[in-house]
């Protein structure tokens, strides 16, 4: 696990560009994993001022996003379509055929789970997925107690995390429960992994994935076991990390 400290939030999100980028060079029809949430917003404004991206043919790229509420109203800004269209496929210039978003109004969800789950592994894979993490550990929508080698499934989203995202939503009440996920086990079959992470709510949760056990208590701690993963964190999201963790981390952020 490699990780980079970058305190300015345009720094980060240019070094996680680069990363990602880089995985996405020397293939023809390049696929990228893509996340909502705030944090990995800097590498999408990186990425579309080009950071990362030379030699990539961006209308070729295909892109898979994690998640998507289930049962939300169609119309609503929040709905991960709308919010992966805004800020990724808009952004980036991709080519919004080749963009995709499990369909939270799908009459059958777990078909529609399912049906994510090959169209991911029919593409050839993911090349590049960018992570963002919940505060209790979650990556994707797989909240504590997920199998570590879960598939694209529906899940029942933990109260913390409709807590978290009630800012999106009228009231609290009105976060959806439930949502279709990728699996842990599908977001490990990644090539390359980058995780951003800001602040102090995630700095326990970061600790836990890079110091703990790998438990299904803390989803994000299985990165442990992936070979190519690189964390993004700024000062307070590595405040918890081992001084050693932490000093080693930045050397190799100014290399
Ligand atoms: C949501 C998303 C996650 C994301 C998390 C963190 O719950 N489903 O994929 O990692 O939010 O969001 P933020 O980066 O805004 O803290």
């Amino acid at each position: 696990m490699r990780i980079l400290i970058c305190d300015d939030p345009r720094e980060a999100g240019e070094a996680g560009a680069a990363r990602i980028g880089a995985a996405l060079q020397a293939r023809d029809e390049p696929v990228l994993g893509v996340a909502t949430g705030s944090s990995p917003l800097p590498v999408y404004r990186a990425l579309a001022e080009g950071v990362g991206l030379a030699g990539v043919d961006v209308r070729a790229v295909r892109a898979f996003a994690l998640d998507e509420y289930v049962g939300i109203d169609p119309a609503h800004p929040e709905r991960y379509a709308h919010v992966v269209r805004r800020e990724v496929t808009d952004r980036l210039g991709l080519d919004p055929s080749r963009v995709h978003v499990p369909d939270g109004t799908a009459a059958d969800p777990d078909a529609e789970a399912a049906r994510y789950e090959a169209a991911i592994r029919d593409a050839g894979g993911v090349d590049a997925q960018i992570l963002g993490l919940g505060a209790n550990g979650h990556i994707g929508f797989n909240e504590p107690g997920s199998a570590l080698d879960s598939r694209t499934r529906v899940v029942t989203l933990a109260p913390q995390t409709r807590a978290a995202n009630a800012r999106f939503f009228a009231g609290p009440e009105l976060v959806p429960t439930t949502a279709i996920t990728q699996g842990i086990g599908t977001i490990l079959r990644a090539r390359r992994i980058v995780l951003m992470a800001r602040g102090s709510a995630k700095a326990e949760a970061v600790r836990a994935v890079v110091e703990g056990e790998v438990s299904t208590a803390w989803p994000g701690s299985a990165l442990q076991r992936h070979p190519d993963v690189t964390l993004v964190l700024d000062d307070e999201a590595a405040s918890l990390l081992a001084r050693a963790v932490r000093r080693r981390a930045l050397e190799s952020s100014r290399a």
